[in-house]
């Protein structure tokens, strides 16, 4: 028998997008038009310049599959995003906010609105876990009790 605690939660189900709008041709414009900001943005656009030095045809193709399969869920892109930013050493969390900006504006231009608000919802929950796992690190556990007190017992309450 199973028990009821021991049932794993399932994450919300995203679905794909169905919009007389969206297909891959249009995410395609739409990805050429957001990095063609982003390339001209005094922040990014040189850590974009950086690290693709010459034709950047293929990272739109790349680019253009990751949006196809996040909102269409067509399975196109196979890649991993996690280890190709842990390699750009200069972002900081801020520049998030930079890049979030430039989409927000990006597909309020070019889309509907309720098309708009699915690449937004869906960006911002990508750049979330991307800051994470940039970003985060879990403070040492119990150096400061360590610190304070004798072991074992816990530091005095203020
Ligand atoms: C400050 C924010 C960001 C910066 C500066 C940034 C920069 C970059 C750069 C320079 C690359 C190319 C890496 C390479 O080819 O060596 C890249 C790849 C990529 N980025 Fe970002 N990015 C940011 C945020 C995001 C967000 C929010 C998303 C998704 C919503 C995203 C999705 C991707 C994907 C899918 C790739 C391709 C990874 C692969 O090689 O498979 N990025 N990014």
């Amino acid at each position: 028998m199973r028990s009821r605690d021991a049932t794993p939660v399932p994450p919300p189900i995203e679905r794909a997008l169905v919009h007389p709008q969206v297909d891959r041709v249009f995410i395609g414009r739409l990805v050429r038009e957001f990095y063609g900001r982003v390339r001209h943005d005094a922040r990014l656009g040189p850590i974009f310049a950086e690290a693709i030095q010459g034709d950047w045809e293929p990272h739109l193709e790349k680019m253009t599959d990751f949006w196809c399969a996040v909102i269409l869920k067509d399975g196109s892109y196979q890649g991993r995003p996690v280890p190709a930013h842990l390699k750009l050493k200069t972002v900081v969390p801020e520049d998030f906010a930079v890049w979030l900006g430039i989409f927000q504006e990006t597909v309020d231009d070019l889309c509907e609105p309720e098309v708009a608000t699915v690449f937004v919802e869906r960006a911002q929950r990508i750049a979330r876990s991307l800051q994470l796992a940039m970003f985060f690190r879990l403070p040492a556990a119990g150096i400061e009790a360590d610190r304070s007190s004798k072991a074992g017992e816990l530091p005095p309450a203020r």
